[in-house]
């Protein structure tokens, strides 16, 4: 037996991955467990901390113990970091790379029997790209990793032969595409390193108008780029919840241009590599909208993108990685509900013991979708929870996409921001009589143009620009949630649901039983549908009173 595990604990999103005999056994990322949301604050990334309640679940669903992991497949590696990275030169940067080296030690405290010397550093980019070429059903493809940074680059492009990889082209920091988008994101008053996604969706707002002056300040070289510091006040004050034009028309441009430049790396390395698809992940290949944009202007056939692009899918990539280098033979993934589960009896006594009401309708998924026909806001509790920042069916809110209102209601929920859009979920069948775009789409890394007639009949999940995110269901991986939109087609003429991530505010998604019993507990949400069992919120309320 190889068993290898996987660990990302170096910036933001720590996250533990498990792979035994080349097949991906479970993928956790520690904010589940912690409930601190992306695991650690964002400056400055305390590597010292290891996600050691994911890594331990990750070995226990396995039946494994610490003691029988062959290899660590650690994704950074601090020998590759510049030289200046000292303690001297800046201050973090030399802690980094210094508790990256010491993370052996680390993890061996956290994990007692793990052997400190299994620990195998993987190049932060190499364990991206891994997480997409190993992970991707395609056997030969060009590979795109971008993000903000990783030891000294900011993006890797290369080639993906079954498991040979074959670096091509690198940028070095200080250019960062990424980084460029984070000052973005902090000057128009998000969070910097989690936020980037609310850029990309004010974006759609605005009209590119500061494109020229983003052409000159990111230009492109021969495969890679280069990017000059941009003064954001001169184009629009910095922004405090106060959105004007200025700021979208600024979200539109540096987006445009983001769009541009991959469109042009992409087109280098499908001519250095001609390989039919191109496979994507890091921070960067988040953005559903410019991942859009390759698919439809750029040379690929196909494009995948690994659902955890961000830096939690390092730890799948570099236990991928090490497993193909030993000689494993690699098992793509076949879906994102790569966490944690419970059984029916587990979740039932959560429901006893929190004294909620409920009982096990013998069709959950009619019971449901007619609750959402009513236009009730649903919980929705199934199976194993997702890797990767999407809830898709397993960690989901549900309700329904035909009432305006209900994107105000479901942003109401959950605190978000007004301008933001919500998602669908339909099945693989009827998606493209809806929709036009990528297909398959399971894991809402692509945005999609909304067909006539069908944008005016679900106006909750259609974006200020006409397009949505939508999740495809394959009935055959997700018949239930398959058999949940059949009814509520049944019911309503109407094959689609909105889906957006089960979880409160500046909260991580919900993972375990009791994190969703807090949920209901604390939200205007209707009811909750965990596991076979159906709580209604009136009924809940009668019991309490009783
Ligand atoms: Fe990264």
């Amino acid at each position: 037996m190889s068993v290898v595990l996987g660990i990302n604990a170096v910036f933001h999103d720590p996250a533990a991955a498990l792979v035994v005999d080349g097949q991906i056994v479970a993928c956790a990322e520690e904010e589940r467990f912690s409930r601190r949301k992306h695991g650690k604050e964002p400056v400055p990334f305390s590597t010292w901390e290891v996600p050691a309640e994911s890594a331990r679940w990750c070995l226990e669903q396995a039946g494994l113990e610490p003691g029988d992991v062959d290899v660590v497949g650690y994704s950074y590696d601090a020998d590759l970091a510049p030289a200046t990275a000292s303690i001297m030169a800046s201050e973090w940067e030399g802690l980094r790379t210094l508790y990256a080296r010491r993370a052996p030690w680390f993890l061996a405290t956290a994990l007692p029997g793990l052997d400190p010397t299994a620990v195998r550093f993987v190049p932060h980019h190499i364990a991206h790209a891994a997480s997409a070429y190993l992970a991707s059903p395609h056997q030969t493809s060009a590979v795109m990793v971008l993000d903000g940074r990783g030891e000294r680059s900011s993006y890797l492009g290369g080639a993906a032969d079954g498991p040979q990889f074959r670096p091509l082209v690198r940028q070095d920091l200080p250019h960062s595409l990424g980084l460029l988008y984070e000052d973005l994101t902090e000057h128009l008053g998000f969070h910097r390193s989690s936020d980037e996604y609310k850029v990309m969706g004010l974006a759609a707002y605005g009209e590119p108008r500061f494109l020229p002056a983003m052409r000159r300040a990111i230009t492109t070289t021969a495969g890679g780029f280069h990017v000059r510091e941009v003064t954001w006040e001169d184009f629009a004050p910095r922004a405090h919840g106060d959105w004007s034009d200025q700021h979208a028309d600024l979200a539109a441009s540096v987006q445009a241009r983001l769009e541009e430049v991959l469109l042009e790396l992409g087109g280098w390395l499908h001519e250095a590599t001609g390989a039919p698809a191109l496979t994507i992940a890091g921070g960067v290949g988040l953005n559903c909208v410019a991942n859009t944009r390759v698919w439809r202007e750029g040379p690929f056939r196909d494009v995948w993108i690994q659902p955890a692009a961000g830096d939690a899918g390092t730890a799948l990539g570099a236990a991928l990685y090490v497993a193909a280098e030993r000689g494993d033979e690699i098992e793509p993934m076949r879906s994102a509900a790569l966490g944690r589960g419970w059984t029916d009896g587990e979740l039932r006594d959560a429901l006893t013991t929190a004294r909620i009401a409920h009982d096990a309708p013998g069709d959950l998924a009619a019971e449901v979708a007619q609750l959402l026909a009513d236009n009730q806001v649903v919980a929705w509790f199934q199976g194993r929870s997702e890797y990767g920042p999407r809830a898709l069916g397993h960690r989901s809110l549900l309700a329904d996409p035909r009432r305006r209102d209900n994107l105000e209601r479901l942003n109401d929920v959950k605190g978000r921001e007004q301008f933001r859009p919500l998602a669908p979920m339909v099945t693989l069948e009827r998606a493209p009589d809806l929709f036009d775009g990528p297909l398959p789409s399971p894991y809402m890394t692509f945005t999609h143009r909304v067909r006539e007639p069908w944008a005016s009949q679900i106006p909750a999940v259609v974006h200020v620009d006409g397009t949505a995110r939508i999740q495809t269901v394959d009935r055959n991986e997700e018949p239930l949630v398959a058999a949940l939109l059949d009814s509520f087609e049944r019911l309503t003429g109407v094959p689609v649901l909105i889906n957006t991530s089960l979880n409160t505010a500046g909260r991580p998604i919900v993972d375990a039983p009791r994190d969703v019993l807090e949920l209901f507990g604390s939200t205007p949400v209707d009811a909750l549908a965990i596991g076979p069992y159906l709580a209604r919120r009136n009924a809940a309320r009668r019991m309490a009173a009783a």
